[in-house]
């Protein structure tokens, strides 16, 4: 069972930093200790190969990071990399330093580098999922997602308190440029009465006359969750439009949160998905699986075929479900005016 075993991986995050991409490289450094294969960290993503900014990766150079935001090898985004040249110089720097396979953390463009990597020159390559946007191929869940919607539902219980005091329509608007994950996942577990996510079009109509019927009822104040703005038009853009459909004054308020939901102390859950993900992904190598990805499906570790996994994004978002529920728990009968 040796024979597929590398003998030094180089690690890397790339793209948009997760909470939990530390915890994620120290359960790939300690695994791979544990099976006498050495590792050596990349900085800065795949710029980091070409700048050749290496640092060698022994158990205690992981110590005491887990509990961490943020990834103490830095990220990026490479324009070199994407270059036509550029998978095969970087496959070239990786074997001079003895790298014979690589594992990075990250999104979809990290998986398209690496897709790109091992289809170019054969590395041997894993893909770990690492965005808090939950819009990552081959896994239910990808590390720093739970504590984006922590961080998210943190904040919107504390504008429950201002909006309900002084009956305020509030609309919050989360992460996530082309995906409705996190939108929908805060939706539902902070009492949104409406949900606005990417994947479906934006019901401007509908909310209005869902304002208009919880006035009618008694009910003054409400949180809208919006995904920010490149498909949906932004919290601001959506509160405007409101609006200007409803009859009465809002009293509203707009709130962004920003890139607070990718910072902070990663959740016990995503420590958690990156141990067994980063164990796994050691596994992968060992056993001749690459290059693939390694994730959860349905509660169980899934590894996919990295070129399978770069096509696709993540489990359907739960958008119009989440409208669905939204609209019943926002505790409005259906028979109200509006
Ligand atoms: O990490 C994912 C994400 O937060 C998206 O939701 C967001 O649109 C994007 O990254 C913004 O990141 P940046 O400003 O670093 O490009």
């Amino acid at each position: 069972m040796t024979t597929n075993k590398p003998k030094r991986i180089g690690i890397l995050t790339s793209g948009g930093d997760a909470p939990g991409m530390n915890a994620a490289i120290r359960a790939v450094v300690r695994a791979a200790i544990h099976q006498d294969v050495a590792v050596t960290g990349i900085r800065d993503g795949f710029n980091g190969i070409f700048a050749e900014n290496f640092i060698a990766l022994d158990a205690r150079a992981v110590g005491n990071t887990l509990q961490y935001g943020g990834t103490f090898l830095g990220t990026g985004r490479s324009a070199r990399f994407q270059e036509p040249d550029g998978p095969r110089d970087a496959a070239a720097i990786l074997k001079k330093r003895g790298i014979d396979a690589l594992v990075a953390i990250g999104g979809n463009g990290t998986y398209a580098g690496l897709a790109a990597l091992h289809r170019d020159t054969g590395f041997r390559a894993v893909g770990i999922p690492g965005s808090i946007d939950n819009d990552v191929g081959g896994t239910d869940f990808s590390i720093g997602f739970d504590t984006a919607v922590n961080t998210a539902l943190d904040a919107i219980d504390r504008i429950r308190d201002t909006a309900f005091s002084l009956a305020r329509v509030f609309f919050v608007e989360v992460m996530g440029r082309a995906c409705g994950q996190i939108a929908a996942a805060v939706g539902l577990a902070g009492g949104a009465s409406a949900v606005v996510v990417p994947e479906l079009p934006v019901d401007i109509a509908g909310i209005a006359a869902d304002i208009e019927r919880g006035l009618a009822v008694g009910k003054q104040a409400a949180i809208i969750v919006v995904a920010e703005g490149d498909i949906t038009g932004g919290a601001a853009d959506v509160a405007a439009r409101v609006r200007a459909a409803v009859k009465h004054d809002l009293n509203e308020r707009v709130m962004v949160l920003g890139y607070i939901q990718r910072g902070g102390k990663p959740t016990a859950n995503d420590r958690i998905l990156a141990a067994k993900l980063g164990v796994r992904a050691v596994q992968a190598l060992r056993d001749g699986d690459d290059p693939c990805v390694v994730g959860v499906r349905c509660s169980t570790e899934a590894v996919t075929p990295l070129a399978e996994a770069a096509q696709a994004s993540s489990a359907p978002v739960l958008g119009q479900e989440v409208q669905r529920l939204a609209a019943i728990l926002s505790g409005i009968p259906e028979s109200a005016a509006s």
